[in-house]
């Protein structure tokens, strides 16, 4: 059985005497579950190998797949970074503290466990004021994502206790709510010229590329397609992100496309007797109903933000894939999403969380 110790925090009124007793934990080795704007980390003092080879046990993760070290002060990239390019110096002005993670060659203070072993470590400043808080009064912290290896990654306190419960750990873990953004910071090789996209994040290429003026590449497996070259992205090869419920991802040319695939699979599965949910926009929902009155009871709406804000749908995304797990169906589908903007991070986790891709 886990044990937790929740601490509730205000993120805009905080308490540091809650701050100072999870940095104490930190400081003493053990795994701290902290918000950032974009997901939930479990996070342990990035100089203690020990702690940080305790992050892989907890969560599952193979040893070969590094960390993130997350920093609260610019100068903190002397002591885990070194040969740090004029690049990461513009990063640190123009983005950080946000959502961009950078992979810079590794400084001697990183542990193996922390770098998989490389010659490189990922390093960001992340723009929440309780990690910020927590990094500041504690130390530059290591930390994936606070799901279990292969779950979809947590928005909410309440996920990481789902994903733990029954394990054999102890975690102390910060709630200051829901997240904000609800996908992971764009990662970006910067040890390369040009710059490869690693991950495809809420700060998006087209930004990214007018923020530092160089041209981004953006190889086929950062849009979660073809095969990955694990050299450069450890993390691609494993599955990612998935429900324990059969899903099935739409693509189709045009959306009327779209919507009639999605109809047609309902009436379909219906036949068989299968039991089916729908990860859908509020748009989407409200066309296929007026559209195709044949549907009308054949599944269960789990709803996903609204595709006049892409940000929405982000921040949905997560929490509605862990819904579906929850609705008692045995197949879930999703609706595809133009790959411009934050839709390239859309589309590469809900392509690495389906279990098949339906192409209309
Ligand atoms: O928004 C985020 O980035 C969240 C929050 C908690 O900060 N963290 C996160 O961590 O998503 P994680 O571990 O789930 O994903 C980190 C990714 C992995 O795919 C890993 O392979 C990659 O970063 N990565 C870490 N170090 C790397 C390195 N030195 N070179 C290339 N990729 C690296
Ligand atoms: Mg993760």
């Amino acid at each position: 059985m886990a044990r937790f110790k929740i601490l509730r925090i205000d993120p805009e009124k905080i308490d540091d005497r809650v701050i100072e007793e999870a940095a104490r934990d930190v400081l003493e080795g053990k795994l701290v579950v902290f918000p950032t704007e974009t997901v939930y980390g479990l996070g342990a003092n990035a100089f203690d190998e020990q702690a940080c080879r305790e992050i892989f046990r907890v969560k599952g993760r193979p040893p070969d797949n590094p960390l993130i070290v997350h920093i609260a002060k610019s100068f903190d990239l002397y002591r885990v970074a070194r040969d740090i390019p004029e690049l990461a110096w513009k990063v640190v002005e123009r983005i950080w503290p946000g959502p961009v993670t950078i992979v810079l060659p590794a400084g001697d203070m990183v542990p193996k466990a922390v770098t998989g072993g490389r010659e490189t470590v990922a390093v960001r400043m992340p723009a929440h004021p309780v990690a910020l808080r927590l990094i500041e009064k504690s130390s530059p912290l290591a930390a994936p994502s606070a799901n279990k290896s292969g779950r979809p990654s947590p928005t909410t306190a309440q996920h990481v206790i789902e994903d733990y419960a029954e394990d054999d750990v102890e975690l102390t873990i910060l709630d200051a709510g829901p997240t904000y953004l609800g996908v992971e910071s764009t990662i970006i090789d910067l040890t390369k010229i040009p710059p490869i996209l690693l991950r495809p994040g809420p700060f998006t290429i087209e930004e990214l590329e007018k923020a530092l003026g160089v041209r981004i590449v953006v190889p086929q497996f950062a849009k979660g397609l073809g095969e990955a070259d694990s050299a450069l992205s450890p993390g691609v090869k494993y599955r990612h992100y998935s429900p324990r419920t059969h899903l099935i991802l739409v693509e189709a040319e045009s959306y009327d496309d779209m919507l009639k695939c999605i109809r047609d699979l309902l009436l379909s599965f219906s036949k068989q007797g299968k039991k089916v949910a729908i990860l859908a926009t509020i748009e989407t929902n409200r066309e296929l109903r007026t559209r195709y009155p044949d549907i009308e009871g054949l599944y269960e709406w789990i709803q996903l933000g609204s595709r006049a804000n892409p940000y929405t749908v982000a921040s949905r995304l997560y929490d509605a894939l862990r819904a579906l797990d929850k609705a008692g169906v045995e197949i879930g589908i999703v609706e595809s999403f133009e790959e411009r903007g934050l839709g390239l991070a859309i589309m590469n986790r809900l392509r690495k969380a389906a279990h098949s891709i339906h192409r209309a």
